[in-house]
C-alpha cells in the first residue's frame, strides 16, 4: 500500500467510495476523449455523485475544512487524499485565486475531476514522445486536446493517451474533487516547468 504523508484511512469513506465506484465503473470505461463535451459532463456528473455520497461522512467534511485552510506542507496548493493505495487514488485539491498548478502528467493514469466550488481555466494536451522525461516544455509543444473554463458543478477527465498533460489556474479560490479511475505511479510524474533565473540572478543589461 502506498501511503502519502497526510493520508489516514477511514473505513466509512472506503466503503462509500467502493460502492460508488462499483456503480460508476461503466461510465469511466466509456470515456475516451476529453475533447468531447458530453463525455466531460458524464465524468463530472459521476464525480458529483461521489461528492454527494461522501457529503454525510464526518471525515469528508473534516478533509474539506482542512484542505481549504491553505496550502499543504511542501506544496503551493492544498491536497488531502481521500483514498490512496495501489488501486485507488482520490483526493481534494484546493487552489487559491491566481495560483497555477504547473504543466504535469500522470503517466498511464486516468482521472476525472469536478469543481466543488470556484472556477479554473485548464489546458489539457496529449502526451507525445518529446514530452516525456521531465524536460521543460510549454503547452505549444504538445497537441492540445481541450482547453477552457470549469466552474462549479462542471469538470473534465483524461486518459493515459488523451488530455493527460495538463495545467490549470484558479480564477477564484477553488476546491476540486479528483478521482483516478486508473491509478498511476507518483514517481513517474513529470513537471514540465522551465527553470528560470530569478530577477536577482539575471545579468543586468548595461545602460547607454
Ligand atoms: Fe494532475
Amino acid at each position: 500500500m502506498i501511503l502519502t504523508e497526510n493520508y489516514f484511512p477511514d473505513r466509512d469513506l472506503e466503503y462509500a467510495y467502493t460502492s460508488w465506484m462499483n456503480r460508476e465503473r461503466n461510465v469511466f470505461h466509456a470515456l475516451d476523449n476529453p475533447g468531447n463535451s458530453l463525455q466531460r459532463s458524464r465524468a463530472s456528473a459521476a464525480v458529483g455523485r461521489l461528492h454527494e455520497a461522501l457529503a454525510p461522512l464526518s471525515r469528508y467534511r473534516e478533509l474539506m475544512d482542512a484542505v481549504t485552510s491553505g496550502p499543504s506542507a511542501g506544496l503551493p496548493w492544498g491536497w488531502r487524499p481521500l483514498l490512496d493505495d495501489e488501486c485507488t487514488q482520490a483526493g481534494l485539491l484546493y487552489l487559491e485565486a491566481g495560483k497555477t498548478v504547473p504543466l504535469h502528467d500522470h503517466p498511464e493514469g486516468a482521472a476525472a475531476l469536478r469543481v466543488i466550488s470556484g472556477r479554473i481555466d485548464i489546458i489539457q494536451g496529449d502526451p507525445v514522445p518529446e514530452t516525456s522525461g521531465g524536460d521543460a516544455v510549454s503547452p505549444c509543444k504538445f497537441p492540445i486536446r481541450w482547453s477552457g473554463a470549469l466552474s462549479r458543478g462542471t469538470g473534465t477527465f483524461f486518459t493515459a493517451s488523451k488530455g493527460n498533460i495538463h495545467t490549470f489556474m484558479a480564477r477564484t479560490d477553488t476546491l476540486l474533487l479528483d478521482v483516478f479511475f486508473t491509478p498511476y505511479e507518483y514517481a513517474r510524474r513529470s513537471w514540465f516547468v522551465a527553470e528560470k533565473p530569478s530577477p536577482a540572478e539575471r545579468p543586468v543589461e548595461p545602460r547607454r
